[in-house]
C-alpha cells in the first residue's frame, strides 16, 4: 500500500484576539491509500481542526503534509480549493444539505463547478450515486421530507459526486440512532471495500470495529492505537 497522507511535525495555532494558541502539536502520521481511519478523543482535543487541515479546508504553520507524495504544505486557498474538489468528499454530523434545493440538486452541487461537465453527464453522476445509497426514488424530495438518516445517505453521495479517493466524515453518526448509524457505517464499510480511503471522527467506541487504524488526540496530541 501506498501512503497517500503524511504528517511530518505539524503544529496548528488559532489565533485568538492578540493571543495565538497551539491547537495540533507537532503531528506525525501516515495513512495509507485503502485505510479506515477513525479519530477519537474528548471534545475539544483537535479532531475537527485536523479533520480540516488534512481535507485542505484549513491551514497550518509550521510542519510538511505530503498528499500523495507531493508536499502541499504552503498551498494557497485557490490551490487548496482545487486540491479539495479533486480529491476530497466530504460528510458533517449535521448533513449540511441545501434545504431550498432537492436532493438531485444537492448531490448535483458539486459539479457545478467544472464547467466542463454537460448536463447530461452530470445526470448520469448523481443518478449513479443515488443508486449507491439506495435513494433514487427520492430525487425530487427535500432534504427536510426525509429521516436523519436518509439526509445523511444525500450527505454522502454528494460527497462521493466528484469521485474522490478519499472521503473525510467528521461525526456522521452522531445525530442518529444506533440503527441508522449501523446503516452509515455499512454505507462507508462497503465504499472502503471499493477503494475509499475513508476517515471520520467519532465518539463512539463502538464503531472502532469497522477501523484498520485508530488515532487518539489528546489536547492537540497524537496517538496511535492499532
Ligand atoms: N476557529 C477557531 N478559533 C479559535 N479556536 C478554535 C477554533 N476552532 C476550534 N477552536 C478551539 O480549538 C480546540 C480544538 O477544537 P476542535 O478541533 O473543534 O476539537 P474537537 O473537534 O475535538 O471537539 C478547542 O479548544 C476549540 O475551542
Ligand atoms: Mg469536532
Amino acid at each position: 500500500m501506498s501512503a497517500i497522507i503524511q504528517l511530518e511535525n505539524l503544529h496548528k495555532y488559532y489565533r485568538v484576539g492578540k493571543e495565538r494558541y497551539l491547537v495540533l502539536k507537532s503531528l506525525n502520521l501516515t495513512i495509507d491509500s485503502g485505510e479506515f481511519v477513525m479519530i477519537m478523543g474528548k471534545s475539544g482535543s483537535g479532531k475537527t481542526t485536523l479533520l480540516n487541515v488534512l481535507a485542505f479546508l484549513d491551514k497550518f504553520e509550521r510542519g510538511e503534509y505530503i498528499f500523495n507524495g507531493e508536499n502541499v504544505s504552503n498551498l494557497n486557498e485557490n490551490q487548496r480549493s482545487d486540491f479539495r474538489n479533486k480529491n476530497i468528499g466530504f460528510v458533517f454530523q449535521q448533513f449540511n444539505l441545501i434545504e431550498t434545493l432537492n436532493i438531485y440538486q444537492n448531490i448535483e452541487l458539486p459539479l457545478m463547478y467544472d464547467g466542463s461537465l454537460k448536463k447530461s453527464d452530470r445526470e448520469k453522476l448523481v443518478k449513479d450515486k443515488l443508486e449507491a445509497v439506495g435513494l433514487i426514488d427520492k430525487l425530487k424530495q427535500f432534504p427536510l421530507q426525509l429521516s436523519g438518516g436518509q439526509q445523511q445517505r444525500v450527505a454522502i453521495a454528494r460527497s462521493l459526486v466528484n469521485n474522490p479517493q478519499l472521503i473525510f466524515a467528521d461525526e456522521p453518526t452522531g445525530a442518529l440512532d444506533s440503527e441508522t448509524s449501523a446503516e452509515i457505517m455499512n454505507i462507508l464499510k462497503e465504499l472502503n471495500k471499493q477503494g475509499k480511503t475513508i476517515i471520520m471522527v467519532t465518539h463512539d467506541e463502538d464503531l472502532i470495529k469497522y477501523a484498520t487504524k485508530v488515532i487518539k488526540l489528546k489536547d492537540g496530541v497524537l496517538s496511535l492505537e492499532v
